[in-house]
């Protein structure tokens, strides 16, 4: 019998994934499940984590790279939980058929609100459907990632797109022009139902203050579609002050520091200044590679930071490695 090798060397298989910035995020009521409905543009950026799955008695999982001693090792990695979902899926059964050791080297801060677990998972979804031949369509895969995750599906697929429920039903966004960020990390990460707890309070305080009249309720979130409109144009210049993020009020009360890199970033020309999802990590959009370069000297000087990136978006979601896309 003939058996082709699967993968690279020692038959690895790697998969490169995004992290995404939310170019509007909007947060609805808390539902029953403890999700928000949301309403957000997803963007992802040219900054990539790798994940590498090789065949293995059992599953293991290391983690290199920034903030990788952050990254549980055990049933909670979110790459290990999605390899186990989609050996579930295909019917792989007992603990040899379904082992892997998993590589994941990253580049995306931990707990940044940049998607990094998220994004480990869709890249290990990528990489274990071609080493174990599983043959899955982009859409199963979407549906196994949705329930790792929110931001899952989104990772799958990069771009631009919309997503709503819990962020996970998505519609690719029609965008076109590519954009020139610079992302600056926080000190310290934030945790996502923390941020989202906080923005629950302050918006409980705000409901009080008003005396219960209904200031602090959140309606049913809805797309803007101005800046729909800003981004299908190409123009950084019309997206810059369109973009939105009901959770920053909430991450900066938790980390008031980040108001000083906001500052800085508007003094020094950026187009638009906010914070990345659930922060800490605040988005700074420029008017091209130059102009970026300039924002990311001015923001390092501020010293509120731990550290400052120069990106792209849109970024292409989850891939192999070795330019193969499963479609
Ligand atoms: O789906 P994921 O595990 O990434 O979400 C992390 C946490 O973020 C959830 O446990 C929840 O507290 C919060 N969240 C939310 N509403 C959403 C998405 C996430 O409240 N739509």
């Amino acid at each position: 019998m003939h058996v082709t090798p699967i993968g690279g060397p020692a038959g690895a298989v790697t998969a490169r994934v995004p992290a995404k910035v939310n170019l509007q995020l909007s947060v609805g009521p808390r539902g029953p499940d403890g999700y928000h409905e949301l309403v957000t543009v997803f963007h992802a950026v040219s900054l990539f984590d790798e994940v590498t799955v090789r065949a293995a008695d059992r599953t293991s999982v290391t983690v290199t790279g920034e903030g990788g001693q952050a990254v549980p090792l055990g049933p909670a990695n979110l790459a290990v939980r999605a390899a186990a979902a989609l050996a579930r899926a295909i019917g792989r059964r007992g603990r040899s058929a379904a082992g892997v050791r998993i590589e994941i080297r990253k580049r995306i801060p931990v707990a940044a609100g940049l998607a990094g677990g998220s994004a480990d998972a869709a890249a290990a979804l990528v990489a274990c459907n071609e080493l174990w031949r599983a043959g899955l369509s982009l859409q199963e895969l979407r549906d196994i990632g949705a329930q790792i995750g929110s931001d899952v599906p989104f990772a799958l697929i990069g771009g631009t797109a919309v997503g709503q429920g819990r962020g996970e039903r998505l519609t690719r966004a029609l965008a076109s022009g590519s954009y020139h960020w610079v992302l600056a990390f926080g000190a310290s990460g934030l945790a996502t139902p923390d941020v989202y707890a906080a923005c629950d309070r302050l918006r409980a305080m705000r409901s009080a203050a008003s005396g219960g009249a209904g200031d602090g309720e959140p309606g049913p979130p809805e797309l803007n579609t101005e800046l729909m409109a800003a981004l299908r144009s190409g123009d950084p210049a019309a997206v810059g002050p369109l973009l939105t993020n009901d959770l920053q009020a909430a991450a900066l009360s938790l980390q008031p520091v980040l108001r000083q890199a906001l500052a800085a970033g508007r003094e020094h020309g950026a187009l638009g200044a906010m914070v990345s999802g659930s922060g800490p990590t605040c988005a700074f959009l420029a008017a091209g590679a130059a102009q970026a370069r300039e924002l990311a000297v001015a923001i390092t000087g501020a010293g509120v930071c731990r550290a400052v990136v120069q990106v792209n978006g849109p970024a292409t979601g989850a891939c192999l490695v070795d330019g193969r896309r499963r479609q």
